[in-house]
């Protein structure tokens, strides 16, 4: 497995892979991989005939007060495990290759940028949209492939991908949880035993949405009434949002209908989980 640190040699191999007939699977990371990223590296793998992961923390898309710096960082254990997965290059390019100094160029996803995420981190899909944008025009990907645990991110891509007209397919993988139901998330390594099991209530709360639409009650005040019950049931988990939106425009809807989001954020200490569904 190569290790490619510039865009213009990522845009060669790229090219290359292209001219020699195979197609090019693109999976875009922060790092600390986990099973949720090793899902989207065999995904790549499985309809690519090349697949390149990036790992590269995007300091546009944390807000001043956020996890940035102590973001975890694991570059050697994750090129382990890209390679293990079957990733053929792992793209992990330095701050000033993808913000050269004065870099004045952002994306903006107008409307779905302050929704859900955007609406309690102000600037983050902008920042996530310019990084995405960055890496596909490097990558020239066919494919990306992105996690539905990031269902509004995913919003924010395929919207920025189709306006841009990119010519990427955007692929979005299923949620990979642990085994007791907690959606894995680079993040969980900062939950304290007490907080890791309090955690449990996001993916008790997607559920239970679950069950109520399939028991056939699908309008949006009773899924987030239960939810907020939930949610409340658990004193020291403080609530961001819960919602029940439109997976494309990320506006609420009275009737979830298939292609819904159910989504959930909150604060279990200091740390900022989320969890979703989307009823078929
Ligand atoms: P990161 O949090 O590292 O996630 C990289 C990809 O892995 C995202 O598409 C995310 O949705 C997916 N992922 C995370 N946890 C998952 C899980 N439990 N199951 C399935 N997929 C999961 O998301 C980002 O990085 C960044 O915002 C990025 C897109 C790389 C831009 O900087």
């Amino acid at each position: 497995m190569r290790i490619i640190r510039t865009v213009a040699e990522l845009r060669h191999w790229s090219r290359q892979e292209r001219s020699s007939g195979k197609s090019v699977g693109l999976v875009p990371t922060m790092g600390a991989l986990h099973r949720g990223h090793a899902s989207l590296i065999r995904a790549a793998r499985a309809s690519c005939g090349s697949a390149a992961v990036s790992i590269f923390v995007n300091p546009t898309q944390f807000g001043p007060n956020e996890d940035f710096a102590r973001y975890p960082r694991s570059f050697d254990t994750d090129c382990a495990l890209a390679e293990a997965e079957g990733a053929d290059v792992v793209f992990a390019p330095a701050v000033e290759e993808i913000y050269p100094s004065g870099a004045a160029t952002f994306v903006e996803v107008e409307g779905l940028s302050d929704r859900l995420d955007g609406a309690s981190r102000p600037g983050h899909f902008r920042g996530v949209a310019t990084v995405v944008s960055k890496l596909l025009i490097a990558a020239e990907p066919d494919r990306a492939f992105f996690g539905q645990k990031d269902a509004a991110q995913c919003a924010v891509v395929r919207r920025m991908v189709a306006d841009l007209r990119l010519g990427t397919e955007i692929v979005v993988c299923p949620i990979v949880r642990e085994p007791d139901g907690l959606a894995l998330s680079s993040r969980n390594v900062y939950l304290s035993p007490a907080e890791r099991t309090q955690a449990l209530v996001l993916s008790r709360a997607v559920r239970q949405s679950e069950a109520l639409v399939a028991s056939g009650d699908r309008r949006a005040a009773p899924l987030l009434e239960a939810a907020d019950k939930t949610l409340a049931a658990e004193p020291s988990v403080r609530v961001d949002y819960i919602a029940v939106v439109d997976w494309a425009t990320l506006m609420p809807v009275e009737v979830a209908v298939p292609g819904t989001l159910f989504a959930v954020a909150a604060y279990i200490g200091p740390t900022r989980l989320i969890d979703n569904a989307i009823f078929r």
